[in-house]
């Protein structure tokens, strides 16, 4: 992770992988246990798509979604019976239609809002709420030391703006740095 956010630390926006803590907390309180269909955006080394798939069913339709082609080829080597697509989550709604799914019940995030631009978290964040379904849930996490720049803050009004219940966690403190995750409901 450190070696791929020296060379691209806007894409990759974390000098570590998530904490176990951290990804349990992304994965808990949101019944993906009893989701249709789940996608994680921003796998990154796996540390949240372990958690993710330790918690579906067994009829669960998953697949993941990472712009960085080197860290896709871990994620195949670690996870070979996962689908991954090597695609911006900006096209999310072709890939959910190329797995046969009108719409996605739970999309869990390791995308790197606070290091976007306010247009791509807005293009982002379109491309999730149209493919969620109603009542759908959408999840993720910020840094808390990253609260303090504008674009985080841009991210939660937008967060606001798409869904109709927006809640916080609990702090985890036992992760690089300290983070929060959102949980949104459509
Ligand atoms: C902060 S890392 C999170 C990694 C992992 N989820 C974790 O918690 O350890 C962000 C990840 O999002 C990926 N990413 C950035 N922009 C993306 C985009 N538009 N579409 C898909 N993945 C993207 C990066 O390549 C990186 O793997």
């Amino acid at each position: 992770m450190l070696k791929q956010f020296l060379k691209n630390p806007v894409k990759t926006g974390a000098l570590c992988a998530s904490s176990p803590l951290l990804s349990k907390t992304m994965t808990e309180d949101i019944s993906i246990e009893k989701a249709k269909s789940v996608v994680e955006l921003g796998p990154g080394t796996g540390a949240v798509t372990r958690h993710i798939i330790k918690s579906i069913s067994n009829e669960t339709v998953f697949f993941a979604v990472e712009l960085n082609e080197e860290f896709l080829h871990i994620l195949k080597e670690k996870f070979p019976d996962v689908k991954f697509y090597n695609d911006t989550a900006a096209n999310l709604n072709l890939m959910a239609s190329a797995e046969g799914l009108s719409n996605i019940d739970v999309i869990v995030s390791g995308l790197p809002w606070a290091s976007f631009s306010p247009q791509l978290q807005e293009e982002l964040l379109s491309a999730i709420t149209k493919s969620l379904s109603p009542g759908g849930i959408f999840t993720t996490f910020a840094y808390l030391q990253g609260m303090l720049l504008p674009s985080a803050w841009n991210f939660k009004k937008l967060l606001n703006k798409h869904f109709s219940v927006v809640a916080k966690s609990h702090v985890v403190w036992r992760n690089i740095p300290p983070a929060f995750v959102y949980r949104c409901r459509k």
